[in-house]
């Protein structure tokens, strides 16, 4: 027993550094800041007013004039970056309107760019990064995130290497509307070094990828294809990852800097958060986690029912993601975290 007027015996008492708020504060190991985080953004082609999405209540599909708002809202808020997806008025089997120098994204890039350019001009501080998911799943009629080819039993199947050339032609088609950031998210095999590529071939060799590396294929994207309208028939999962292989998300991280990834992404967030560490540890550059749509879903429901504290829910939700290695954060309540933590 102690003899210096202890007398439980306990010597480590965690507790201390919990006592008071400024205690807390202090030895705090992860904390949130605006420019940590991204902000994905809809638009959709021919809207006259922004359209609610009802599996996402609180985010919209914009039209040109509220995308407008909503980035220069996300550069005031001090965010680090949006993430723009279109939502074309016509769909054909390659997704054409997927690079047209006119279509819907890169309409909306060209605005964003311009709404960013607007408040640096008038705050002299650095907006948002502007960012386009590199797809077709937006613009395919059947929906799936590539061009579609026979199997060898007559099925539709993915075919990679064809799609590969649809993304190299949209990468290009992004950067050219002023895209900092282009983000192929089709988990196709060799998509990063194609880009990659293409992208130097057409004089854009600062134009970035952040690579969706570790997409594992997930019902937590149920809202999402309520948000752009999705026509897809079946399912991703022979290019999406399965959720059983933690292994094979650390795999396709590595082969991803291997062929050139300036920023990796491991999405879902949440329910892949031992993914995200792993990747995090071999990574040499920035990693990012996407919390996706049906982990927003999930939390804005059960706070409709009063059933859970929504705004502790969210922080602790995205505090973990940094916690467990994110750099960046792409989060529909972007907006709101940055108010809160101001
Ligand atoms: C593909 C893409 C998807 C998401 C981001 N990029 C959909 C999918 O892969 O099925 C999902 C994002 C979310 O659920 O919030 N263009």
């Amino acid at each position: 027993m102690s003899t210096s007027g202890s007398t439980s015996g306990i010597v480590y008492r965690p507790r201390r550094l919990r006592t008071t708020p400024r205690m807390r504060r202090l030895a705090a190991e992860t904390r949130l800041h605006a420019a940590d985080l991204v902000l994905p953004l809809f638009v959709k082609e021919g809207l006259t007013e922004p359209a609610p999405i009802a599996s996402m209540p609180g985010q919209v599909q914009h039209t040109e004039a509220s995308l407008r708002d909503a980035v220069a809202d996300a550069a005031r808020a001090g965010l680090g970056g949006v993430m723009l997806f279109g939502i074309p008025a016509q769909r054909d089997a390659t997704g054409s309107a997927g690079d047209d120098p006119d279509g819907v994204l890169q309409r909306g890039i060209r605005i964003a760019r311009e709404a960013v350019a607007q408040v640096e001009a008038d705050t002299g501080r650095p907006g948002p990064v502007v960012m386009a998911d590199t797809c077709l799943d937006e613009f395919t009629d059947h929906g799936h995130c590539g061009v579609l080819t026979a199997g060898p039993s007559g099925e539709q199947v993915v075919d990679n290497d064809a799609t590969l050339d649809r993304y190299a032609s949209m990468a290009v088609a992004q950067a050219r509307a002023g895209a900092e950031v282009v983000a192929p998210s089709g988990m196709m095999d060799g998509q990063v070094a194609v880009i990659r590529d293409a992208l130097d071939d057409a004089g854009f060799d600062q134009v970035s990828i952040l690579a969706y590396s570790a997409k594992y294929a997930s019902a937590f994207y149920g809202p999402f294809r309520d948000a752009v309208d999705s026509a897809l028939q079946g399912d991703r999962r022979t290019y999406q990852m399965d959720a059983a292989n933690a292994r094979e998300g650390l795999r396709e991280a590595d082969l991803d800097l291997a062929e050139g990834a300036d920023m990796v992404m491991v999405k879902p967030a949440g329910t892949s958060l031992d993914v995200l560490r792993g990747v995090a540890d071999r990574s040499d550059v920035p990693v990012a986690a996407y919390q996706v749509s049906g982990e927003y879903a999930m939390i804005e429901a059960a706070a409709a029912h009063g059933w859970i504290d929504r705004k502790g829910a969210v922080l602790e939700s995205v505090t973990a993601i940094k916690r467990a290695g994110a750099d960046v954060v792409l989060t529909y309540w972007a907006p709101e975290i940055a108010e809160w933590i101001k």
